[in-house]
């Protein structure tokens, strides 16, 4: 019962504060049952695995108007990718991308598998992306928990064990609040709010939609959550 209010207002205010990013399709769109293009999708994860939304935006506008879709990525030449992609920095993901587009031309006839396990057997995307991918592209109810969903988990549910061990107790408190409706849309939610209500520090309890539901806010430690094992 907890877990589905959580669920209905983190959606209700997604419908609201979701951030435009140009790999999203609107909330609107998604509630009415529409999907973001895989490609784009798959693209936008790549570029975020080890880079902040801010930095990746601009590469992402020039990488899809250079190559709008999968084939014509795969039909690039390395050195034109390899130099877009300059700045971006951890040039393994580069060479991982063009090797994941050729793949997906090569054995799939462009079009990414829609499985988790499909998409991992492909170059360079591990568990976090496959889940993402299979969320928010293709509307499987996968748990995407990155930094910003074990924060606002161990918040929520006032987790004190330290990380990393909480890490298991985390996902499986993010899983259970997975909804099988619009699970990309829940999964954007909780990175959107992390990012922009329950940062790191100073989090803005008093705009948080899940403020009567936050047993740390309640205990009044949301700002000491997670806690860290020291180094
Ligand atoms: N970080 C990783 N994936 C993201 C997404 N789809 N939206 C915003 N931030 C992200």
């Amino acid at each position: 019962m907890r877990d589905t209010e959580i669920g209905s207002a983190l959606l209700a205010w997604y419908d609201v504060h979701a951030r435009d990013l140009p790999w999203r399709i609107g909330p609107a769109e998604s509630a009415a049952g529409r999907r973001a293009d895989p490609y784009r999708v798959w693209l936008s994860e790549i570029m975020l695995q080890q880079t902040t939304v801010a930095a990746v935006r601009s590469y992402f506008e020039r990488f899809t108007a250079i190559w709008p879709d999968v084939g014509a990525l795969a039909a690039a030449e390395d050195a034109r990718v390899m130099g877009e992609w300059a700045g971006l920095g951890y040039y393994a993901r580069a060479r991982n991308l063009l090797a994941c587009a050729r793949a997906v031309v090569s054995l799939h006839g462009g079009q990414f598998p829609d499985t988790r396990a499909g998409l991992e057997a492909l170059p360079g995307i591990g568990p976090y992306t496959s889940a993402a991918i299979a969320a928010i592209a293709f509307g499987r109810a996968e748990t995407v928990v990155d930094g910003n969903g074990e924060r606002v988990m161990a918040r929520l549910h006032a987790v004190e064990t330290p990380l990393p061990a909480a890490k298991p107790e985390l996902v499986a408190l993010a899983h259970a609040l997975t909804p099988q409706e619009r699970p990309g849309d829940h999964a954007q939610a909780v990175m959107d709010l992390g990012a922009t209500v329950c940062t790191p520090r100073r989090p803005a309890c008093g705009i948080c939609p899940l403020r009567p539901m936050c047993r740390a806010h309640a205990a009044g430690i949301a700002a000491d959550l997670p806690r860290k094992s020291p180094k």
